[in-house]
């Protein structure tokens, strides 16, 4: 704009700018038009391009630019002190909203901390993983139906030679086999393994993307007791006192005797009477077993030596049956919804 204009009608231009300066602070003001590199010092300079007839002229101008500048920066100087005379200081301060850890993280905190406190080492195994890790090596052959079990996502990737298609983890159980490569097939193992997985997938009990936990333990006369003990003691740990654990009879691939676990209903004490939270008196939140032999050779450990147990299952559902929460749709947890977060 500067240079197409004559000085005095820039005088002008710079007047009707001043005018409009409201929102700015007097100091800065002042830079930006009396400062040593500012609008009025630059303007002045032009004085040397006015005809000689017309430089008189132009001083006056430029005189009344000034004391409008001056009059500007007294006007918001004014106006700041009515402002701050306005401020009631007895008013207390706002508060900031703070946030806290999503529910699913501090389940997972607590989780693993009952876990450590029984000498369990969190690990975290690849949630993108070889079909070797999730399948193969947990006594799944390529092929076998069992596979169907887990609505599996499938990356799109060069499968590996030897370890096959890359899929999105289905369970936590890949960590087995992981675990034990990780400490050269040297038990003593005692493994609490948590991450995210994924399936196919999506209802109210079931999200496409979920958290599991996998214990797994492997020494020298490890046996059923062992396991039985670890569960009921994470159910009093995690439930509170009183909650049992209770195992049934069922089959995977990668456990020699496999189970379902069940907790008792924190609601009806376990008895299942008249309630309508449980109906039975349990609720199952997912398997167990004693690590099948095929499965401790494929992680290089000798069965005949070495006997362990393992169990897994989803954070989300084992979170949800706490006492208090209630919560009948997991998909909540994802929705972003900060009103619903905001109660944990
Ligand atoms: N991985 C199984 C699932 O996601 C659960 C499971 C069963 C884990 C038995 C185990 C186990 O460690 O021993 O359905």
């Amino acid at each position: 704009m500067m240079s197409q204009s004559n000085p005095i009608q820039l005088c002008r231009e710079l007047s009707l700018q001043v005018e409009q300066e409201d929102s700015i602070k007097p100091e800065d003001l002042r830079i930006k038009y009396l400062g040593k590199n500012g609008l009025f010092k630059k303007l002045s300079a032009l004085i040397k391009e006015v005809p000689a007839d017309q430089k008189k002229l132009f001083g006056q101008k430029l005189n009344q630019l000034k004391n409008k500048i001056e009059e500007k920066i007294n006007d918001l100087e004014n106006q700041r002190q009515t402002d701050q005379a306005k401020i009631d200081l007895t008013l207390p301060g706002k508060k900031r909203p703070v946030g806290h850890l999503h529910p699913i993280s501090q389940a997972i905190e607590e989780i693993s901390q009952i876990f450590e406190k029984i000498g369990f080492n969190r690990v975290r195994y690849p949630e993108v993983d070889f079909d070797y890790y999730v399948f193969e090596a947990l006594n799944m052959p390529k092929d076998h139906p069992a596979r169907d079990e887990w609505e599996t996502f499938f990356v799109d990737t060069q499968p590996s030679e030897k370890l096959g298609k890359m899929v999105l983890t289905t369970h936590t159980s890949n960590g087995q086999i992981h675990e034990m490569e990780r400490l050269n097939a040297q038990p003593p193992i005692r493994m609490i393994n948590v991450s995210r997985t994924y399936r196919r997938q999506s209802d109210a009990t079931h999200t496409q993307m979920f958290h599991q936990f996998e214990g797994l333990v492997i020494d020298k006369g490890i046996n059923i007791q062992h396991l039985k003990g670890t569960l009921d003691y994470f159910a009093e740990s995690f439930y509170g006192p009183g909650t049992k654990s209770r195992i049934r009879p069922f089959h995977f691939r990668f456990t020699e005797p496999s189970f379902e676990v069940d907790f008792s209903c924190h609601i009806c004490g376990g008895t299942g009477k008249n309630c309508h939270f449980c109906k039975s008196g349990w609720h199952e939140v997912g398997g167990a077993g004693m690590v099948h032999p095929n499965v401790l050779r494929m992680g290089g450990i000798d069965p005949d030596i070495y006997t362990g147990f393992a169990f897994g299952w989803g954070v989300e559902r084992t979170y949800t049956l706490k006492k208090g929460l209630n919560i009948d749709d997991i998909r909540l947890f994802y929705s972003s919804n900060v009103e619903f977060l905001e109660q944990f």
